[in-house]
C-alpha cells in the first residue's frame, strides 16, 4: 500500500507546482486509470496530475524524481500491452498528458504541423485535413489515441505501407527527461545529418526514456480519391499474390492491405449488428484494399483495371469496390469492428507479429492450425496488415471452456505462435510493443549485447530508474 504520510506531502507538492485543478481527486474520475482498454490490468495509482504544458510536465517529473517516486506518462490508454496501468498499488504517479492537447502550427507549404502530444490522433488529422493536408497514421484507435503514446509506441496501423510508421513521420520532437530537464529538437527539417539522431531513441521507448511532449511530423498532400474494395480470396496465398500484384499495377497507390478471415466479419458483426453480410455470399478469406491518390489520376480506372487482372487471374472471386464515402467506411467498419467484437468475447490472447512477406501466407496458416490443434476450446482469428508482414494472430477462448485451463490455454496459444515466429526469424511484436505484457517473451529472445546497450541507454537517461519502472525491461 502507499505510504499515506509520503504521498500527502507528494500531493501537496504537486498541487502547489501544477494547481488544485490538475491533480485528479473524484473517485469516478479515477477508475479510468485504474485499467487498460481491454480490462486485463488493474491497478491503483499514487496520484494522478494532468499538468497543463511542457512546464507542468516538467515541474510534475523533478517533483517525483526528487521524492523517488516513480512515474508514468498517460496518454490515450488505448495501449494493447498493459503499460499505462499503475503498479504497485499506490506506487506509481501516472501523469496524464490530455491538456497539452494544441495543433500549435500547421505548414501547408511545407508539409509540416507542430502537435502537442495529448492531442488526439484524430484531432491532429483533422487539423491537417483542414489545411489541405494529410496525417496518414491511422488506426481503429485513433479517435482516443494521443499523438505523444503514437510516438511512445512507434504505431503503425492500416497505412504503413504507404507513408511509414510513426517513426517514419517524426521530423522533431519536444520531451521532458526523467530528471525533469526540456530537451527540444523541434526543428522542421527533411535532412540534417548532425551527430546522433536524439529524437529516435524516444520513439518506440513506450514511455521509458522520456516524455513527449510536443512533436513536428509530416504531412502529405490530401488525397482527393480514395478506391476502396473488400474482396473475397480463397487463401493467404492468393492474398499475397494479389499484394504482389497490386504493389506492381497500381503506381505505388496502394494506400491500404488488410486481411482477414472470415470469423473476423463474424465478430465485427457481433460488436456491430447493424453490419449486413459484406458479399453476395460469406467467404473464407477477405482483403480490404485501398487505392488514394492526389491529383488528376484516374483512379477508378486503376483500380477496375487491376481488379479485372486478379479476376483473370483467378485471385479474387467476388467483391465490392466502394461507390461512396459512406460505403467505404461501412467496408472499413468490419475491420474496425472486429477488435471491439474480440474484446467482448473476454480475456483472449492477442498477438501483433511480423515475419519475412515471404513467409507471411504459411505463417498466417500454421499459426492458425497450431493454435486450434492445441485444445478444441481455442478459437484462432487471424487478420493484419499482410502487406506489412505484420498479422494479428490471435486466440479466443471459446464459450465453455472450463475457467481453470483459460488462462494456461492461451498462454499454450501464444508459445506455440512465437516457436513458429522465431522459426521465421520473425518478431513477437510489430506494433504494440512489450510493456508489460511481452516483457517476459522479449526477455527470453533479447540477445545480451542488445539487452547491454538498451540498459546503458535506460542508465544514461534514466539512471534512478524511475520513469515506465519495468516496462519493456524488467
Ligand atoms: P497509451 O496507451 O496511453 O500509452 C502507451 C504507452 O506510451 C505507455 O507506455 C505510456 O506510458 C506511453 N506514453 C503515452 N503518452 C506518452 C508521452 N506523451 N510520452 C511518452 N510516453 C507516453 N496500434 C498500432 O500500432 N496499430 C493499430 O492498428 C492499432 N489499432 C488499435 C485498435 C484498437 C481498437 C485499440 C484499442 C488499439 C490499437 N492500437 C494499434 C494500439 C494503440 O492504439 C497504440 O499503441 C497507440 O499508439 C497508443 O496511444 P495512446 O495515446 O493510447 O497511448
Ligand atoms: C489492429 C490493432 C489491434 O490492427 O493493431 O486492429
Ligand atoms: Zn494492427
Amino acid at each position: 500500500m502507499a505510504d499515506e504520510t509520503h504521498s500527502g506531502e507528494l500531493v501537496t507538492a504537486l498541487e502547489a507546482a501544477l494547481g488544485a485543478d490538475a491533480l485528479v481527486r473524484d473517485a469516478a474520475d479515477l477508475a479510468r486509470y485504474e485499467s487498460d482498454w481491454h480490462h486485463d490490468y488493474h491497478g491503483v495509482a499514487r496520484a494522478v496530475v494532468r499538468p497543463r504544458d511542457a512546464a507542468g510536465v516538467a515541474a510534475a517529473v523533478r517533483i517525483c524524481a526528487a521524492a523517488g517516486v516513480p512515474f508514468v506518462p498517460f496518454g490515450g490508454n488505448t495501449g494493447l500491452v498493459g503499460a499505462t496501468v499503475p503498479q504497485g498499488q499506490g506506487r506509481e504517479v501516472l501523469i496524464d498528458m490530455a491538456r497539452l492537447s494544441r495543433v500549435r502550427h500547421v505548414d501547408p507549404v511545407g508539409f509540416t504541423m507542430e502537435v502537442e502530444a495529448g492531442c488526439v490522433l484524430e484531432a491532429a488529422k483533422a487539423a491537417a485535413e483542414a489545411a489541405d493536408c494529410f496525417f496518414p497514421l491511422s488506426l481503429g484507435a485513433q479517435g482516443s489515441c494521443q499523438i505523444g503514446g503514437n510516438i511512445a509506441t512507434n504505431a503503425g496501423g492500416v497505412n504503413v505501407l504507404r507513408w511509414g510508421m510513426m517513426r517514419d513521420l517524426v521530423l522533431g520532437l519536444e520531451v521532458v527527461l526523467p530528471d525533469g530537464r526540456l530537451w527540444r529538437d523541434l526543428k522542421r527539417l527533411r535532412k540534417d545529418n548532425t551527430g546522433y539522431d536524439l529524437k529516435q531513441l524516444f520513439i518506440g521507448a513506450e514511455g521509458t526514456l522520456g516524455i513527449v511532449t510536443a512533436a513536428v511530423v509530416k504531412l502529405f498532400p490530401r488525397p482527393e480519391q480514395v478506391e476502396t474494395a473488400l474482396l473475397a480470396v480463397a487463401s493467404p496465398a492468393d492474398a499475397m499474390a494479389l499484394y504482389g500484384l497490386a504493389r506492381r499495377q497500381c503506381s505505388d497507390l496502394l494506400s491500404a492491405f488488410e486481411l482477414m478471415t472470415r470469423v473476423c466479419i463474424d465478430l465485427a458483426r457481433e460488436a456491430s449488428p447493424a453490419l449486413g453480410e459484406p458479399l453476395d455470399s460469406p467467404a473464407s478469406h477477405y482483403v480490404l484494399l485501398e487505392l488514394s491518390a492526389s491529383g488528376g489520376v484516374d483512379l477508378a480506372a486503376l483500380m477496375e483495371t487491376f481488379l479485372a487482372v486478379a479476376m483473370e487471374r483467378g485471385l479474387v472471386s467476388d467483391g465490392v469496390i466502394a461507390q461512396s464515402r459512406q460505403q467505404a467506411a461501412t467496408l472499413w467498419a468490419y475491420r474496425e469492428q472486429l477488435v471491439e467484437g474480440q474484446a467482448r468475447r473476454g480475456h483472449h490472447m492477442r498477438s501483433d507479429i511480423s515475419v519475412p512477406l515471404t513467409d507471411l501466407a504459411r505463417i498466417f496458416d500454421e499459426g492458425q492450425r497450431a493454435i486450434a490443434a492445441l485444445s478444441p476450446h481455442l478459437e484462432p482469428v487471424a487478420y493484419g496488415h499482410v502487406g506489412d508482414g505484420n498479422i494479428h494472430l490471435n486466440a479466443l477462448a471459446r464459450a465453455g471452456t472450463p475457467a481453470a485451463d483459460r488462462d494456461r490455454l492461451l498462454a499454450a496459444a501464444e508459445t506455440v505462435l512465437f516457436d513458429l515466429v522465431d522459426a521465421a526469424d520473425g518478431s513477437i511484436s510489430a506494433e504494440h510493443g512489450i510493456g508489460l505484457s511481452k516483457r517476459a517473451a522479449f526477455a527470453q529472445r533479447l540477445p545480451p549485447l542488445d539487452a547491454e546497450l538498451m540498459r546503458g541507454l535506460k542508465a544514461l537517461l534514466d539512471p534512478a530508474g524511475l520513469l515506465g519502472q519495468g516496462r519493456i525491461l524488467p
